[in-house]
């Protein structure tokens, strides 16, 4: 059995990405796990430098194989915003309901076809002598009012294209199985 290790803290992420690897021969592993490990700063201007900067830290630390995440929320018509800030979007350290309510509020008023967006998650894997870095995006519109209790994050205010229910009110295998992660 080998041991992989996800370069996050996030219980959100940690749930989904166990969920989308169960079956696979591996123990896995979160930072929580490790809570003498140093919290990595995000200061990456996009995604990809995030996601590979965590998982080289933590395999250079842990000398196990590592998977890191780095996503977030890109609403078209606020050029991308809030993007690779999306998990500090009303500041650092505050609620998803908070980045929620900014996102909302400056939306308010705009038509559906301005409330278009992406979600885009990239993994970075890494290990002995391997670096990978994967990406997946997921569309669909911001609705007006949070629904949902699921997930975590932007979900409650996000409709997957195809769907007419949030990502919060979905189950999570569903939103697994088509989400950006
Ligand atoms: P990161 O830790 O810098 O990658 O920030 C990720 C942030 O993006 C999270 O804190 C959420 O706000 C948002 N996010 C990423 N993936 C999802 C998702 O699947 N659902 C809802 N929000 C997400």
């Amino acid at each position: 059995m080998h041991t992989l290790i996800l370069a996050t803290r996030n219980q959100g992420k940690i749930r989904e990405i166990r969920s989308i690897l169960l079956g696979l021969p591996l123990e896995i592993k979160s930072l929580l796990e490790f809570p003498h490990l140093p919290e990595i700063v995000e200061d990456g201007s996009t995604f990809e430098e995030n996601a590979l900067k965590k998982a080289r830290n933590i395999f250079a630390l842990t000398r196990s194989p590592t998977l890191s995440d780095d996503s977030g929320l890109e609403v078209f018509s606020l050029r991308e915003r809030p993007g690779v800030l999306s998990a500090r979007y009303a500041g650092e350290h505050v609620s998803y309901d908070a980045n929620n309510k900014k996102l909302l509020a400056e939306l308010k008023g705009f038509p559906v076809d301005q409330r278009r967006a992406q979600f885009r998650c990239v993994a970075a894997f890494v290990g002995d002598e391997i670096e990978k870095i994967v990406e997946g995006v997921c569309h669909g519109t911001i609705i007006d009012e949070p629904r949902g209790s699921g997930g975590f994050g932007y979900d409650p205010i996000f409709i997957p294209d195809g769907y007419q229910t949030t990502f919060a009110e979905l189950p999570l295998h569903i939103k697994n199985h088509i989400s950006h992660r």
